[in-house]
């Protein structure tokens, strides 16, 4: 008899699996922000399968693999109901292989697929999930191959205690299942989840409103442009370590007001300046990237932002901390990052409509000495023994330095 077997003898006469004894603890599923893409700004319910194998197909020969783009998000409106014994299946019309061959083809590629539902009978777009069936549905998804799971929380009882026990209910659903299934809480930012989202299970937690392609939102419509985000989440910095991530929702990175959703309430479209702004301040915060543009048909101006080595490493840097925001009025905003190496980030923000000339003078935002400056924008060191940095900053546009 081999060890193995052995092993799988002991554990089941235990009431386990080999496979449950070997889950990874939750608070390890996700050491760096996850990076990928999701289905839902652009595409909404028009999704199938034809649809995820051609973006997988893009991630690696885009180099957005390579670059880190590991995940591939399908979000609401996959589900096709339950079946007779009340396991969730997906629309046939849309993946009539199935997930379990989609998902075969996605980690065939090197990459990791992720699935969506809700803590309550139905989604946010009106489909099945998961309340009342999370152990069922948790052994459904670890048996096609998921990895990840965004839990949203439409159709849900308002109290923060409800969603509290909901998502542990889930969590603890996928913990049994046996596969690694990281879990992203989704319920905006109105329940404190930054406190809580550790100890139900939960990998890292939406700090906003669905984010919309636009800079702010002036026509208050209630959509979240890039700037309302970033200042919703900039107080939360403290809450990030290198096992919990503040999810500032999708990348509306070259969108460009063709995004399905993310094109309601004024979402309009942004300029490059303010797609670069997105990119620098998720990476900043240390938020999962979620690309939502088609990846079939990037432009040089999409990969040049979602492609940058040197921003995306500042959102992967193992320190896993978030930047802290040390100025903040109403034209300009300037944060700190602590990075490994005893290096820093910092990001000067231009808020305003006009441009500004703005200095960062280390000592005063707590970095002691002279500096080697390097501007992970233009790919270039720019400055050696500095004690502060001076420029001009575009309007919307954020300048991002690493000072060694
Ligand atoms: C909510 C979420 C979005 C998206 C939709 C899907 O609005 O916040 O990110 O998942 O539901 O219906």
């Amino acid at each position: 008899m081999t060890h193995k077997v052995l092993l799988s003898l002991l554990l089941s006469a235990a009431g386990l699996s080999a496979n449950a004894q070997s889950a990874t603890s939750r608070s390890q599923l996700c050491p760096t922000p996850p990076m990928g893409w999701m289905t839902w700004n652009l595409f909404k319910g028009d999704i199938n399968e034809q649809l995820i194998r051609e973006t997988a197909d893009a991630m690696v020969s885009e180099g957005l693999a390579a670059a880190g783009y590991k995940y591939i998000f399908i979000d609401d409106l996959w589900q096709g109901g339950r079946d007779i014994h009340n396991n969730i299946i997906p629309d046939p019309q849309k993946f009539p292989s199935g997930i379990k061959a989609l998902a075969d083809y996605v980690h065939s590629k090197g990459l990791k697929l992720g699935i969506y539902s809700d803590a309550a009978q139905l989604t946010c777009a009106g489909a099945t999930a998961s309340l009342g069936f999370e152990e069922q549905d948790a052994r459904t998804f670890a048996s096609w191959g998921i990895d990840y799971l965004k839990y949203d929380y439409c159709n849900a009882p308002e109290d923060s205690a409800t969603a509290r026990q909901r998502y542990h209910a889930m969590a603890t659903a996928l913990q049994k299942s046996g596969r690694d299934i990281a879990l992203g809480v989704c319920e905006w930012g109105q329940r404190q989840a930054e406190e809580w989202c550790a100890q139900v299970g939960g990998q890292l937690w939406r700090t906003s409103y669905d984010v919309r392609d636009m800079w702010k939102d002036v026509v208050k419509q209630g959509g979240m442009g890039i700037l309302d985000i970033i200042n919703v989440t900039a107080p939360l910095a403290s809450y990030v370590n290198h096992t919990q991530w503040p999810d500032m929702d999708m990348l509306v990175v070259g969108l460009r007001g063709k995004g399905g959703p993310s094109s309601d309430l004024g979402g309009t479209g942004c300029s490059d300046t303010e797609y670069q702004t997105q990119m620098s301040m998720w990476c900043m915060m240390s938020s999962p990237l979620a690309m939502t543009n088609d990846l079939r048909k990037l432009t040089p101006a999409d990969r040049r932002i979602l492609l940058n080595p040197e921003i995306i490493a500042i959102n992967q840097d193992s320190l896993g901390l978030a930047a802290q925001r040390k100025v903040f009025n109403n034209d300009y905003q300037i944060y700190v990052r602590k990075l490994t190496g005893g290096r820093h980030a910092i990001a000067l923000l231009n808020t305003a409509d006009k441009p500004l000339t703005l200095t960062a003078d280390f000592a005063a935002l707590g970095i002691e000495g002279k500096h080697q400056v390097r501007d992970v924008w233009q790919h270039k060191q720019i400055a050696s023994n500095a004690k502060r940095w001076k420029g001009r900053v575009k309007p919307h546009e954020t300048i991002v330095l690493v000072i060694e």
